[in-house]
């Protein structure tokens, strides 16, 4: 199989779907590579290194969208996916339960996707968790932001000019880039709380050295993620957080629920408890925001506090994001390959089919069904 990886357009992408190191492992694979000029300059690779590993390098986009199997990062844009070679498959993040326009020009095109925010959370695939993997980067990146935002020392000093205590950072949400920040903020030697409405999670937020903020709201749903919250509950889970909240320095919110609107968990009542000078970061922008009074991209200051609402976090860290990238999307075309290395989908296969969005042009999972029939339907 040949595998192409084009030069990513999105807005402030600037990881690269594969790397030198990767390229080389599957061309012991028998599997070969054609890079687009240039795909890895954001993350600071030049050409030599892909060629040296082996990689082919094309002069334009359009011999690396007729590749076998095309790998990509963030989701194409409708003009890319018109370039889709007729019997290519595409890998990337395809936004499959929000992204419908992307969807929706996919099926259009006839074309067979892969989603990587669809392969199945099982121990199996874990070597393919690319939402696990720029999740890490976002958690840690996010505890960076925060500490920098800050007039004020993370650790406790104490000095022959007086002791300082240390600052107390409060993560909400405690997956798997929540779980990240908190370990972060402890190396750095903040006093940390996390807090999460998946129970299980208490005892992985305590062997991080941080205490566990119990509210009495549980809300475990299906595949390991967190359901929506009843009104009733969020009403509850807000005024709690909104008593806690006052006494951080640095509130890191991490919390998303699959296909929905982020959590509102930091109302505004809670951010004019703060401290001035206290910080928030959040990084469920991109789904709305966790804080009432984020702006989605942007940095404001509220009540004197700052609230920071980045967006895509893993691209501002592009080397070491699109290393592990690689590597996911690596142990994905190594399960697409047949012994000589040939594109072999195998869709008796849970996570091959459970990956599948579009299949040559059929719309097959569930989630991105529901949202392009509602995209559709008359508001
Ligand atoms: P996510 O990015 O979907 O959500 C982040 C966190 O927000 C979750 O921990 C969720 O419980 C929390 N959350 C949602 N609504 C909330 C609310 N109202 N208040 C407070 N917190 C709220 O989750 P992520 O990081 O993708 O991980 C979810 C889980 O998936 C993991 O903890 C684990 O159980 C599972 N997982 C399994 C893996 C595997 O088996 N290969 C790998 C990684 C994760």
């Amino acid at each position: 199989m040949r595998v192409g990886v084009p030069t990513e357009t999105a807005a402030g992408e600037r990881r690269v779907a594969l790397v030198p190191d990767v390229v080389r492992r599957l061309g012991a694979k028998d599997i070969d590579v054609v890079i687009q000029a240039g795909a890895g300059a954001g993350a600071l690779i030049p050409d030599e290194q892909f060629t040296d590993a082996g990689a082919a390098v094309a002069p334009s986009a359009e011999e690396v969208w007729r590749a076998d199997a095309v790998v990509k990062v963030a989701p194409p844009s409708e003009h890319e996916v018109t370039g889709l070679g007729a019997d290519s498959v595409l890998i990337g993040f395809l936004a499959p339960l929000t992204g419908a326009r992307t969807i929706s020009a996919l099926a259009a095109a006839r074309a067979t996707a892969f989603a990587m925010e669809a392969i199945p959370r099982i121990s199996r695939a874990q070597s393919m968790d690319a939402l696990s993997s720029q999740s890490n980067v976002a958690g840690y990146r996010a505890t960076l932001l925060g500490a920098q935002h800050l007039g004020r020392f993370y650790p406790m000093l104490m000095t022959a000019a007086g002791t300082i205590p240390p600052a107390k950072v409060l993560i909400l949400g405690a997956g798997v880039a929540g779980l990240q920040a908190l370990a972060t903020a402890r190396r750095l030697g903040a006093q940390t709380t996390g807090y999460d409405v998946r129970p299980e999670v208490a005892e992985q937020v305590q062997s991080l050295g941080a205490t566990f903020l119990d509210l009495g709201v549980e809300a475990a749903g299906e595949g390991g993620y967190a359901r929506e919250l009843t009104e009733e509950e969020r009403a509850q889970q807000q005024q709690a957080l909104t008593d806690a909240i006052k006494g951080f320095d640095v509130v890191i919110t991490t919390a998303l629920v699959p296909g929905r609107p982020a959590p509102k968990l930091v109302t505004a009542e809670a951010v004019r408890g703060m401290r001035p000078g206290s910080v928030i970061v959040d990084l469920a922008g991109e789904a709305g925001g966790n804080c009432e009074l984020s702006e989605a991209g942007e940095v404001v200051v509220r009540h004197d506090v700052k609230i920071d609402a980045p967006l895509n976090l893993p691209a501002t860290m592009p080397e070491h994001a699109s290393q592990l990238y690689a590597r996911n999307v690596q142990a994905l075309l190594e399960l697409f390959a047949g012994e000589d290395g040939a594109l072999e989908l195998d869709f008796d296969d849970e996570i091959v089919a459970g990956a599948c969005v579009v299949r040559e042009g059929e719309i097959v999972n569930a989630g991105a069904k529901a949202a392009v029939e509602s995209a559709a339907a008359p508001s």
